[in-house]
Parts: structure tokens; C-alpha cells; sequence
């Protein structure tokens, strides 16, 4: 999502009276944050329960004292809550950040998704896993001084997230576990969001180690689980018995991808498709006023996806009017940003 088209988007919601928005793939939250910021009412919605938990940590002031913070996480028990976290980090980092985990537990529910977050983000940096930008093994890893260096760390987090929160206006944004190709609110002013791009990229894998920490996931088999509920934009969560867009048209489209890995790209395009599908379905029998959705052409197995054209081209079957503008390029030769505008006919 950029900037100048999240200004844009509100500077126009505003003029046609809008005044909520809903963004059915929440993510980090960005496009919430935003709305909050521009006084509009906001309804995000991921099947990813860690990005609820991120964006719900960045819309609700918290007022934790620090100095109490502290003393809770030294009278707390340890509280590992996967055993798989064993894999992620040496004994001396796993056992700090269980000490924190296990005061994180005794705090209030709108004191949470803060304080995880800060956690993560220790643990993202003090763990045996490098982001470049997908998750690695790396012997690599931050020196620990001594046992407090990361409660000392974490805190420091906290603060800057009680700071920032502060400076947030009060806000009437409401965050839904779901999933959007199946569910979205009865009545939608308007869409912005960014979905999950078809390339190849394992949302689940990305926020793995943040699942664990949470406890939303224990083991590869809730792992896996998860995955199965996100729109399959990569092999990994592909799954047989998915359904798969079916048009002679799409079939066209798909024939140029080949290479090794031809059998598995086929399959979960086919099958983010056919999800992208349901989801423009549901929505057009409840929006208002205009969707956004900011998306970039993929490249797989020599064959150019072009989402743009595809996701355009299912909204008309819909009854959408459609317009897709290039907004820009991105880090990989020949991918692009698109802006693709969906409204009603009639
Ligand atoms: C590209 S990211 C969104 C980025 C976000 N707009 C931002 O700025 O941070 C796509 C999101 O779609 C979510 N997603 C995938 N399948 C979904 C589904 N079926 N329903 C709802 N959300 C889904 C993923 O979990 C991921 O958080």
C-alpha cells in the first residue's frame, strides 16, 4: 500500500460521504492505522490471527506502569508455548523470553497484543532464524551480556508502544478473525486493502516463530492448519482438495507457466483464483461505494501472472466496473504495482 494512494483514497471516500472502511486482508494493520488517523470508522478482517493481534496492538491505548510490568515478569513462572520454540533459540535466550512470556500472561487482554508484539520482536532478534526476507536458520545470532539484557529490551518496547499509542484518537476500529473469501460485514462503504499477492510467498512461514510465541499455533500440524485457511499464494499452502478456478479463458493464462516446479504453480494459482473468486463475490453483494486493492503481477515458472488483468476480469463477472492503473514498479525486474478499482454498475 503506498502513501499516495492511501491519501487518495480517503481524500475521495470523504468527498462521496463515506465513513467506514473495511480492510478485508488487515495485515500489519497500515490501512487501519491510517483510517483511525483520518477519523473514519475501520473494519479489518485476516484468517491469520497474528495479524490481528499486530494491528489490534497498534489501535488501543494501554497505560502500563513499566516499573510494575517489571516486577510481574520476575514473579512469573516461565511459560513456554510450544516446545517447537526449543529448535528457535540457545537455552539462555529461550529461557529469558519464557520468563517474559509467563508475565505477558498476567496481564489484561487489552494489554496483551502490545506487550507480544514487543515480545516477537525480541525474540525475531534473539533466535537462530535470520529474515532475508523469508526465514532461515543462521548460526548468527546476538551476543546476550547478561540475564536481564532482553527484559531490559523488551521494556524498552513497551514504553515506545504506551508513547505511540497515546498520541492515536480515539477510534471506532473493530478487528474480525475471518475469512474474507467466505465472510465480510453486511453492509461496506468502502475497501482498501492490499491481498496476499500470488507469489509465492507463505504468509504462515513469514509470521511462524510470532505464531508460536502467541500460542496459536503449538506444533507444524496447527501450522499447517492455518495455512490451509489462507488464500493459497504459494505451493506450500495449496491443498488437493481446494477447489480451482475452472474457465478456458484462466486455462489459457496458466499455459505459458512451465519449468520444474510447473505441476505445483498451476495448482495454487488455479486455487488463489479461485479464492480471489468467492471473496469478489461476496463483496459485491454488499459494497456501497468503491474497493482498492493495491496488487503486483507475478512471475512463475517463465510465465507472467498478470493478477491485475485475472482479478479485473472475475469482477466484471460479478457485475463490477473495473479500471486498473499502474502505480508503480517493484524491487524484481518486470513485477509492478497495480491499483485495481472495482465499483457497482448501477
Ligand atoms: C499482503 S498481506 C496484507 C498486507 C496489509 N495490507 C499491510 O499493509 O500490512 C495479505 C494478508 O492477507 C491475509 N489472508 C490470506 N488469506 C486470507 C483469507 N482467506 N481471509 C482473510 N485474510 C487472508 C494474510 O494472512 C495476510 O495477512
Amino acid at each position: 500500500m503506498t502513501p499516495e494512494i492511501t491519501e487518495q483514497f480517503f481524500e475521495e471516500a470523504k468527498e462521496v460521504g463515506c465513513r467506514t472502511v473495511v480492510d478485508p486482508f488487515v495485515g500489519s494493520g497500515t490501512v487501519i492505522v491510517e483510517a483511525i488517523q483520518k477519523e473514519f470508522n475501520a473494519i479489518g478482517i485476516d484468517v491469520n490471527p497474528w495479524a490481528i493481534t499486530t494491528t489490534r496492538a497498534k489501535i488501543n491505548p494501554i497505560t502500563i506502569d513499566i516499573k510494575n510490568l517489571r516486577e510481574t515478569i520476575e514473579n512469573a513462572e516461565p511459560y513456554l508455548p510450544s516446545d517447537r520454540l526449543k529448535k528457535y533459540h540457545t537455552e539462555r535466550q529461550l529461557r529469558q523470553l519464557a520468563k517474559i512470556r509467563g508475565g505477558i500472561e498476567k496481564l489484561q487482554q487489552i494489554e496483551k497484543p502490545p506487550a507480544l508484539v514487543a515480545l516477537v520482536a525480541i525474540a525475531e532478534k534473539y533466535s537462530l532464524i535470520k529474515y532475508s526476507p523469508a526465514p532461515k536458520y543462521s548460526k548468527n545470532n546476538p551476543l546476550i551480556e547478561d540475564e536481564t539484557q532482553i527484559l531490559t529490551e523488551f521494556l524498552i518496547r513497551v514504553e515506545q508502544a504506551i508513547q505511540d499509542l497515546a498520541k492515536l484518537p480515539t477510534n471506532n476500529a473493530e478487528l474480525v478473525l475471518a475469512d474474507s473469501t467466505t465472510w465480510l460485514p453486511q453492509k461496506i462503504d468502502a475497501v482498501l486493502t492490499s491481498p496476499p499477492f500470488a507469489n509465492n510467498v507463505d504468509y504462515i512461514r513469514h509470521s511462524q516463530l510470532a505464531l508460536l510465541w502467541a500460542g496459536y499455533a503449538k506444533n507444524s500440524r496447527e501450522l499447517g492448519r492455518l495455512r490451509t485457511m489462507q488464500i493459497p499464494s504459494c505451493e506450500a499452502a495449496a491443498r488437493r482438495q481446494k477447489p480451482q478456478l475452472n474457465q478456458p479463458w484462466f486455462e489459457s493464462a496458466l499455459s505459458n507457466v512451465g519449468g520444474k516446479r510447473k505441476k505445483g504453480y498451476r495448482r495454487f494459482l488455479a486455487q488463489y483464483f479461485y479464492a480471489i473468486d468467492k471473496h469478489l463475490q461476496v463483496l459485491a453483494e454488499r459494497l456501497e461505494w468503491e474497493a482498492w486493492y493495491t496488487v503486483g503481477n507475478s512471475q512463475l515458472g517463465g510465465a507472467e501472472i498478470q493478477t491485475q488483468e485475472i482479478m479485473a476480469k472475475l469482477a466484471q463477472k460479478h457485475e463490477f466496473k473495473t479500471k486498473i492503473e499502474k502505480i508503480g514498479v517493484r524491487c524484481k525486474p518486470n513485477r509492478s504495482l497495480y491499483l485495481v478499482k472495482l465499483c457497482k454498475k448501477n
